[in-house]
This record gives structure tokens, C-alpha cells and sequence, in this order.
């Protein structure tokens, strides 16, 4: 991965998160197990600049956590952007309401409480953007559900692709690593998308759907 002189030297050129990201940031590694889930100021920012030049209406999350992507996303949106995040862990509906006051975006955000393989197909909308970034042994499942739901023209970001570099050593063959290896061959092999993977933290595609 990026060695880390070079991810400072990023993190110190590139333009800083609204304020309140950087309060969820740091209750987040006070007060939850797994901190490390969050996304971090750096992909915040990629989300939010995407946000600002596809001025996507419609936009799906699955896996909230405490709502700082989510949040992100929603304050670099227009006013009558909607966004929807899936969550299936009930114990941190409290938090993601919190602070989803404490930014103010709970005009734009509706939370939805479950497993994203059942609340996704009882959503009747497609999606200009649509952020995976949950349970890695559900990709394959996600990738063709999800490209469904989008808009043509829309984008489907991916969190994790890379998998701390393991994609790419052939000698690591855990259910994980190949759950995630089998949803970037989908995308690559899928003609009615182009993507890319940009090397930011733990990879991230970015997979539009063709027009
Ligand atoms: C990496 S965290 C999300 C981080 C968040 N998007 C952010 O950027 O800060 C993954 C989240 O997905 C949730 N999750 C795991 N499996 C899920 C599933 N099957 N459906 C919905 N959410 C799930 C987990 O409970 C966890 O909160």
C-alpha cells in the first residue's frame, strides 16, 4: 500500500472535512470497538469532491457505521439530494441519529435498519451514486444487485477493494480475499460499466454504469 510519508504528504495537500466529520471522527475512536471502520478524512474528502462534480439526487450507502461517510456525502450534496444508508447492526441506530442532527442532514438522510441483501430489493429507485462499503463476504452478492440499481451514467463506489494488498498475492486464498477478488472480476468483466481502482487507503473502485 501507499507508504506512509506519502499518504502525510496527501493528507497535507489535500483540502481539510467540514468540522463536524472531524467531531464523529474522533467520538467514534472514543466511544466504538472497531474504529478503524470509519473512512477517514481522505476518502471523506474523494466523497465529498465526487459528490460536489456528479451532483448525484439520489444516493444509496450500505454499511453506515456512525454515519461519517454518510454525513459527508450528504453536506456536499444540493438541497433536494436524498441519500438512503443501510445498516444492520441496530446497535448503533442511536449514534447514527445523533449525528446525523449534529450535522444537520437528517432533512436528506433515511436510515434504514437491516441486511442489506433483503432491504435493497424493497427499494423502488435507481441511483446516481450508490457507496458498498459493508460485509466483504457479501460482494459477489452486492456487485450485480447493486448495478441494478443504478441510473445510467451513475457511479458505484467500492470501499476495501484491495484488501490491505492481498488481492493481488496469489498465496492468500481466504473466503474474504476471494469474495472481494470475485466482485473485481465482475466489474471488469462487466460491459455495461467502466471502472477503476484508485489506490486511496484500502483501494476503492470507482465503477460507472455505461449511458
Ligand atoms: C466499514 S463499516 C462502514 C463505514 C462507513 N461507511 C464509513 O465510511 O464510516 C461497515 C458497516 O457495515 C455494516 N454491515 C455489515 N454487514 C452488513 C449487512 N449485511 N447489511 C448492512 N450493513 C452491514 C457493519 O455493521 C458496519 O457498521
Amino acid at each position: 500500500m501507499i507508504p506512509l510519508a506519502i499518504q502525510e504528504y496527501i493528507g497535507q495537500h489535500s483540502s481539510p472535512v467540514h468540522p463536524v466529520l472531524d467531531e464523529i471522527y474522533r467520538q467514534t475512536h472514543l466511544r466504538h470497538l472497531y474504529p478503524r471502520m470509519l473512512s477517514g478524512p481522505l476518502q471523506a474528502k474523494l466523497l465529498d469532491l465526487i459528490c460536489k462534480m456528479h451532483h448525484p439526487k439520489t444516493i444509496l450507502e450500505v454499511g453506515t457505521f456512525t454515519a461519517y461517510a454518510t454525513i459527508a456525502m450528504a453536506l456536499a450534496t444540493e438541497a433536494d439530494a436524498r441519500l438512503i444508508t443501510i445498516e444492520a447492526n441496530e446497535e448503533l441506530e442511536d449514534t447514527i441519529l445523533e449525528n446525523l442532527q449534529k450535522a444537520e442532514v437528517t432533512h436528506k438522510v433515511s436510515l434504514k435498519i437491516g441486511q442489506a441483501l433483503e432491504v435493497v430489493p424493497t427499494i423502488n429507485t435507481t441511483f446516481d451514486l450508490i457507496f458498498l462499503d459493508a460485509d466483504k463476504l457479501n460482494y459477489p452478492a452486492y456487485y450485480e444487485m447493486l448495478v441494478n440499481k443504478l441510473a445510467l451514467g451513475g457511479i458505484l463506489l467500492t470501499d476495501n477493494v484491495l484488501w490491505d494488498g492481498k488481492v493481488a498475492d496469489p498465496s492468500i486464498t481466504d473466503v474474504e480475499t476471494n469474495a472481494i477478488r470475485s466482485f473485481n472480476r465482475q466489474a471488469a468483466a462487466d460491459q455495461s460499466v467502466e471502472q477503476i481502482i484508485l489506490p486511496i487507503r484500502d483501494g476503492l473502485s470507482l465503477i460507472r454504469k455505461k449511458n
